[in-house]
């Protein structure tokens, strides 16, 4: 059935190359599907009733949005593009407010590798304590010594899930997996604010990364099974959720779709009469400027910076995606994201079917 589902990977083929084939359906309301998913494996797993994580950038994820998407049933990763202490404050506020609400959700926090996210996970542990779900251990190339040594690391002294990221290959899901990791972020280079690929000639389609690491996890050993992989980087239309669920992701993460968001941090500021707040890639010349004063020597940027349109609460973009998905999976005939992945047939497309696939009818 999933041919071209195995090649994607060797095909390079991204969310825009490809359609998903209708079929026969019997699933008769979009309200129908079950659009549930399990994050992690047998011994740490989290249910998210909404298939999305937000990711731990400065123009994304603080306490706000970790709290309104975590009450929704998808997940927020809190970053780590602040002090220590603020970090812990920041945490606190959600797990204050997920006390008030009287509801559980995911407290995640984001630390990076090396001594200084070793200091921060030790701040973390001792100010949060139980009160913490999950470390995601997050920096650009994650199949990597230091990745490595920093789940052992994590692991030592706790057994919280970790999610670690990001890889472009089922050879580094699988490094991971192996490492100790519950959940993989899986995408390198395809982030709306990415530069990478540009600056360095590295990357791999999201689309194609995702099913790599789908066939790779089905060859590593049963316990392995089912470590989550995370399709990060590029989402910016419903279906590219369901295709990401498609090819083999149990969830996706995105920022860009997050961003100009109320609950997004950072400033609502007035361009031309228009409300604008910034988004950023975490490897941006401006995000070196604000933390470090610039960009070290001997180093360049990966990541740009714009402004976007204010937008509205995040609640609408989680209504939208997960009203795509629904309606995808009516499509597939499928009940279930597990249905999804089994019933769907992938197509490679041209240009004109490209074209054909947006609202051309707006062009005058
Ligand atoms: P979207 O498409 O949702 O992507 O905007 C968000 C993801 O992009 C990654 N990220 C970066 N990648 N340079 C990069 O190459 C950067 O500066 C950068 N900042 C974030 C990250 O995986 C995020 O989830």
């Amino acid at each position: 059935m999933n041919s071209l589902r195995d090649s994607l990977y060797e095909k390079g083929l991204s969310f825009d190359d490809v359609l998903l084939i209708p079929r026969y359906s019997d699933v008769e309301s979009r309200l129908h599907p079950d659009i549930s998913v399990r994050i992690g494996n047998t011994k740490f797993y989290e249910d998210l009733s909404i298939p999305i994580i937000s990711s731990p950038m400065d123009t994304v994820t603080g306490h706000r949005m970790a709290v309104e998407l975590g009450l929704r049933g998808a997940m927020g990763i809190v970053h780590r593009f602040m002090s220590h202490e603020d970090h812990a404050k920041e945490l606190r506020r959600a797990s204050k407010a997920r006390s008030e609400h009287g509801q559980y959700f995911p407290l995640v926090a984001a630390i990076g590798v090396g001594k200084d996210a070793k200091e921060r996970f030790n701040h973390l542990h001792s100010q949060l304590g139980s009160e913490l779900d999950w470390i995601a251990i997050d920096v650009a190339n994650g199949y990597s010594s230091l990745m490595a040594e920093m789940i052992s690391f994590v692991r030592e002294h706790t057994s919280l899930p970790i999610m670690a990221g990001n890889v472009a290959t089922g050879e580094g899901f699988s490094f991971l997996a192996e490492a100790g990791a519950n959940a993989v972020r899986v995408g390198i280079g395809g982030g709306s604010i990415c530069k990478t690929r540009l600056m360095t000639g590295f990357g791999v389609p999201t689309l194609a990364s995702v099913a790599h690491c789908y066939k790779a996890r089905a060859s590593l050993s049963e316990s392995l099974n089912d470590v989550a992989i995370i399709a990060d980087g590029g989402i910016r239309y419903p279906s590219d959720l369901v295709k990401s669920l498609a090819a083999g992701a149990d969830a996706i993460m995105a920022g860009g779709i997050f961003a100009g968001t109320i609950e997004t941090p950072g400033d609502v500021v007035n361009i031309d009469g228009r409300e604008m707040k910034i988004y950023r890639g975490m490897a941006s010349k401006e995000v070196q400027d604000d933390r470090k004063g610039g960009l070290r020597p001997g180093t360049c940027a990966e990541g740009v910076s714009t402004y976007v349109r204010v937008k509205g609460k995040a609640y609408y973009v989680l209504e939208e995606f997960s009203g795509g998905l629904r309606s995808g999976m009516t499509y597939a005939n499928a009940r279930t994201v597990s249905e999804l992945r089994e019933n769907v047939k992938f197509l490679e497309i041209t240009r004109a079917g490209l074209e054909e696939s947006h609202a051309f009818g707006t062009k005058v």
